[in-house]
């Protein structure tokens, strides 16, 4: 009795070990996650600040800079969306996400939005390397883009 006791003891401790290590695994990787997308949101924000400069005149134009920014821009607003937008991990749930959970209960309404942000960047290429007046032509449905989805699935500051 006394050893069916303990070696019952025993398996409960081990299984609420390997509970712990699984719950502090799956937090890191939804903190990682959250990370990985803050990290494509400030290459998304780094190139459009480029273009928002030049388009101010803060810096020269160069067309070749420009085309630069538009494209890679372009390339972070695409990547694919699997490993960083993980459902769980929206605010509150998980370290300093703002992300709505209407990201998830609404896929397709998020997906549009990042297409807007893609065709806006994508147009922007070519435009960005024309000359200044295209680049700034350009600006506004990037700016819109952005806008756009934050006011419908970024959360207030924490
Ligand atoms: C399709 C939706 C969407 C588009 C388009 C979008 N964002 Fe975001 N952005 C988000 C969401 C959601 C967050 C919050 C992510 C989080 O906290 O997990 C965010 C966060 C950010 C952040 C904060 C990153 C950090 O380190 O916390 C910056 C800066 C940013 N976006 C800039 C931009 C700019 C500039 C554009 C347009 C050129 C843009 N975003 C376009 C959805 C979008």
């Amino acid at each position: 009795m006394t050893i069916a006791r303990t070696s019952i003891f025993c398996l409960a401790l081990a299984g609420l070990a390997t509970a712990a290590v699984a719950a502090n695994h799956s937090d890191k990787a939804a903190m990682a996650a959250v990370e990985a997308r803050k990290a494509q949101m400030k290459l998304i924000a780094y190139h459009t600040g480029i273009l928002g400069a030049i388009a101010k005149g803060e810096t020269e134009y160069d067309s070749e800079t420009a085309r630069n920014a538009a494209m890679n821009l372009h390339a972070a607003a695409g990547l694919a969306r699997g490993t960083m937008w993980i459902e769980g991990t929206e605010q509150g749930a998980v370290g300093d996400s703002r992300a709505k959970a209407e990201i998830w209960s609404d896929p397709d309404g998020f997906a549009e939005k990042f297409t807007a942000l893609e065709t806006a960047s994508g147009e922007m290429i070519d435009a960005a390397a024309a000359d200044l007046d295209s680049l700034r032509a350009g600006m506004g449905s990037v700016g819109q883009a952005c806008k756009s989805c934050h006011d419908t699935y970024r959360g207030p500051e924490n």
